[in-house]
């Protein structure tokens, strides 16, 4: 028999408002799939091959989109898939400090170039009492205060990372604590190229498994609603959703590497795992109206997805001409700058939405920093 792995994995199915359960497998060998319905006890989709599963997605933990069914890989189905997929994965807490929050996709640029996958993103502005909170380990240096007045000052941006060993991996990206030192002993570092001196130095990571654990759960409780709160100010802004295909295919640091050149501000940024029910409700506008609103409701709710509020005044229109025509070929012939032209593939897979009528920038970032931010 072909080596296969094997996942349990559930899906929601909203028709019959249920979560299922099937076992996944996959075969490295011709890249197909098989799923057998475990409550039924019957095979549920013959192996088929299927070209958009990526052995690096099989993680627990991940969702993954097997034809237009977003499944949650809940647990390894077998001791082999565990021992050979699931042995070297960590999470880890990376956090942006408000130094060089507008370097970020420079920042995501290094995280992807080493193998990493973010699989949360948030901004949030701490308080000084949160800062100290999440500093406690540091309460008694001489350092406290200056550490907890910066990371309190500005906005930070808070990531889960995963990926082989990503604690230790982050921590060498950082380089040393102090830029200075970094600019000399690791002059590849994020903190040597952006670092100022020992306290703006660009990031933080956790420096064991029991300290990502506590951090992560700081920045993602488990309880929703009681975490950091996100930054989104509802006026004068866009929203602006950089598409799951584009996060999985790692061009999240391009894209807004290319947004901020543009002089834009990114004042609300987070990641989404949009479900079925709300990218149609998200999307309800175009029912009806595009061809295309059936599958860029697939699409949108195919894996992670990053949320934008863009903030500044006459936005809503400037920021739609910087993405560019719905249509990626014909962004490329007719406006070949713009983020679509730049990033897209087709139609639905055109790298970002973006609010199409000026009055709706508010509802469309509230819907996310509001609504599904809950
Ligand atoms: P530390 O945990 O030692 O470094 P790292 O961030 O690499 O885990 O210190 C936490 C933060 O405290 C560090 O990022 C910056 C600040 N700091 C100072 O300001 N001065 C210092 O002498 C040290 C050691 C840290
Ligand atoms: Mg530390």
């Amino acid at each position: 028999m072909d080596h296969r792995y094997a996942f349990l994995t559930e899906w929601y199915d909203p028709t019959a408002a249920l979560l299922r359960r099937y076992q996944l497998f996959y075969y490295p060998k011709d890249g197909s799939v098989e799923m057998f319905d475990v409550k039924n006890q019957r095979i549920f989709l013959r192996r088929t091959k299927y070209d958009h599963l990526h052995p690096e997605d099989l993680f627990v933990g991940n969702r993954v989109n097997v034809f237009s069914r977003q499944l949650n890989l809940i647990d390894y189905g077998d001791q082999y898939t565990a021992n050979k997929l699931g042995s070297k994965k960590e999470r880890t807490l990376a956090f942006i400090k408000p130094d060089v929050v507008t370097k970020i996709g420079d920042v995501l640029e290094s995280i992807y170039a080493s193998n990493l996958i973010v699989t949360k993103a948030k901004m949030t502005k701490l308080t000084w009492s949160q800062a100290a909170d999440f500093y406690v380990e540091h309460q008694s240096k001489p350092f406290f205060n200056n550490l907890v007045q910066f990371v309190s000052s500005g906005p930070v941006v808070a990531m889960e990372l995963m990926g082989d060993e990503a604690m230790s991996i982050w921590r060498r990206l950082l380089g040393p604590a102090d830029s200075a030192v970094a600019r000399k002993e690791a002059p590849q570092s994020v903190r040597a190229q952006f670092g100022t001196d020992g306290i703006k130095n660009v990031g933080h990571g956790s420096d064991s498994l029991a300290a990502a654990a506590r951090e992560l759960e700081f920045f993602f409780p488990s309880t929703i609603g009681i975490g950091p709160s996100n930054t989104a100010i509802y006026t004068d802004c866009t929203c602006c959703i950089i598409k799951p295909h584009a996060v999985s295919e790692g061009l999240t640091g391009k894209i807004l590497n290319s947004i901020s050149d543009a002089g834009f501000e990114i004042s609300a940024l987070q990641m989404f795992n949009v479900d079925r029910a709300n990218a149609e409700e998200f999307y309800e506008v175009y029912k009806g109206v595009v061809i295309e609103y059936p599958s860029m409701v697939t699409e949108l709710c195919s894996g992670p997805c990053m949320v934008l509020e863009i903030h500044g005044s006459n936005t809503p229109q400037s920021f739609r001409e910087f993405c560019g025509p719905a249509d990626p070929e014909i962004a490329r012939h007719l406006r070949p700058t713009t983020l679509r032209a730049l990033y897209g593939k087709d139609k639905v897979k055109n790298a970002v939405h973006c609010t199409d009528l000026p009055e709706d920038g508010v509802l469309e970032v509230q819907y996310f920093f509001k609504i599904l931010d809950g």
